[in-house]
């Protein structure tokens, strides 16, 4: 049943996920009217002995945000806040889940009449090594009530695993306690507005049908660039590095469905079953296809090891051995502590053949699609340069979203597909076999850096990265257009 009472429980409340992404996307579906307060009750559980009124005043803070809020954001803040409550308990014994059992029971009876409903959502805010013992515990205390109806989903997020064995393990203990459509593997990257707009761009344009396949793309680029570097967060990533951290899933779910066949329906199991198709069709990795980097300083943060041999930028080639993609790389790159920030997909057609405007070479044609800051799609090209003189300049068509959109607030990533666990739609997450093929393609390179048998390249913080990678870039074919930049508009 999709109406009726509905259980949000965040679990690891007190964490950084919890109060950076999970409550803040949880009050703007509530603001919207997603979470109407007649039927949803928010439940957060941590260690953490706190008072249910603590828990508030700590997201109070978070969610604020403006220094002056309207009076139409404080009061919704504080009537969202009135729909949560707080369980403390520990991630592996009874005794606390069949408290918060009680208390979500207690609240379902209290919210259902007549029909009656027990929707259960377990989000789990929490580092990965207690997913099995909480997947346990939920399993045995916390399942909906079956006489209700309703369901129990769960909610994980990245890191899945440390490489393909791993995450196989975490894979088949989660598996034994839940079947995979209650299982909802998060990506946020899954949740981007342009990321979600490019099943539509693919097969719903004309244009773009005849000529996205290896006779007319040259090279294909996934780029991550960050302006700022690990800060406070140096012990989580230097036991993951960037691979793990934005390659193996975010770049690698955006290369899917730039790459993956037209699938049978929207059906998420039709679009799922495309994307792993991809992802078996992947090469090994070529060493001499990867540049790592790692900038200096990295190693001055404190939780950060003195010899850490982690990653702070990569950029590797994959190639797909399939009929569409044959002799096209894909070359995935990302960097902290780069020179911008930014998120694009950068499709880079062929030369014209026999081109005949030979004074001055050409740029080429390219499709770019930025996914963040300022949305926008466009395409390079050539056209001639206005005024009396017959000759050829680089420009854009540009569907830029900030400007064509103006009335359009786009979502958070979280806040989508928060809904769509609500709603029971898989389509925006990573299904079981996909996280295999993809730790599938990484590993080796993985344990050969984790073995110390690759290293990185110092680069300086606030650079392109190591030269190196250009290089890499340009033997991979992508050529870059000289003396064009594009400007995103302002209104
Ligand atoms: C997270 C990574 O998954 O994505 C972070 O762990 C990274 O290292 C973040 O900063 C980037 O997300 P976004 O949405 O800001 O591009």
């Amino acid at each position: 049943s999709e109406t009726g009472c509905l259980s949000v429980i965040v679990l690891g409340a007190s964490g950084d996920l919890a109060k950076k992404k999970t409550f803040p996307a949880l009050f703007n579906l509530y603001r919207q009217g997603f979470l109407p307060a007649d039927e949803v009750h928010i439940f957060g559980y941590a260690r953490t002995k706190i008072s249910d009124e603590e828990l508030r005043n700590r997201l109070h803070g978070y969610l604020i945000q403006e220094k002056n809020p309207s009076p139409q954001h404080s009061e919704d803040l504080s009537k969202f806040l009135q729909l949560i409550k707080y369980v403390s308990g520990s991630y592996d014994t009874e005794e606390g889940f069949k408290r918060l059992d009680k208390e979500i029971s207690q609240h379902e009876i209290l919210k259902n009449s007549s029909e009656g409903s027990s929707r259960r959502l377990f989000y789990l805010a929490l580092p990965p090594s207690v997913y099995p013992p909480v997947c346990k515990m939920i399993r045995k205390c916390c399942m909906n009530k079956s006489d209700l109806g309703g369901w129990t989903r769960i909610v994980v997020e990245k890191p899945f695993g440390k490489d393909l064995e791993s995450a196989e393990n975490l894979s088949a203990q989660i598996g034994e306690l839940f079947d995979e459509p209650q299982i909802y593997r998060i990506d946020h990257y899954l949740g981007k507005e342009l990321v979600q707009n490019l099943l539509v761009l693919r097969f719903a344009n004309r244009f773009f049908l005849p000529l996205w396949n290896r006779d007319n793309i040259d090279n294909v680029q996934i780029v991550f660039r960050e302006d700022f570097g690990t800060e406070g967060r140096g012990g989580y990533f230097d036991e993951y590095g960037i691979i793990r951290d934005i390659i193996q899933n975010h770049l690698l779910q955006v290369l899917c469905l730039v790459a993956m066949e037209k699938p049978v329906s929207l059906k998420p199991e039709h679009i799922r079953d495309e994307k792993v198709k991809v992802l078996q069709s992947v090469l090994p990795i070529k060493d001499e296809e990867v540049v790592l980097g790692q900038y200096h300083g990295y190693r001055d943060d404190p939780t950060v090891p003195d010899l850490s041999n982690t990653p702070t930028f990569a950029s590797v080639v994959l190639r797909i051995h399939n009929e569409r993609w044959e002799g096209v790389p894909f070359i995935l790159k990302a960097g902290k502590a780069l020179n911008s920030r930014k998120a694009e997909i950068r499709v880079q057609f062929k030369d014209v053949p026999g081109d005949i405007f030979k004074s001055k070479k050409q740029g080429r044609n390219e499709f770019v699609i930025r996914l963040q800051p300022s949305e926008a799609m466009y395409m390079k090209l050539t056209v001639k340069q206005p005024g009396l003189e017959m000759s050829t300049v680089q420009s854009e068509l540009d569907l830029s979203y900030r400007q064509r959109y103006q009335d359009v607030a786009i979502p958070e990533a979280y806040e989508r597909l928060i809904l769509d666990t609500i709603r029971g739609d898989q389509q925006h997450f990573v299904r079981r076999d996909e996280l295999r093929a993809a730790w599938e393609i990484f590993t080796p390179l993985l344990h050969r850096i984790d073995n110390g048998e690759i290293k990185p390249i110092p680069y300086r913080p606030g650079s392109r990265g190591p030269a190196e990678a250009d290089e890499l870039q340009a033997k991979a074919g992508y050529v870059q257009t000289h003396g064009y930049i594009w400007i995103p508009p302002t209104l």
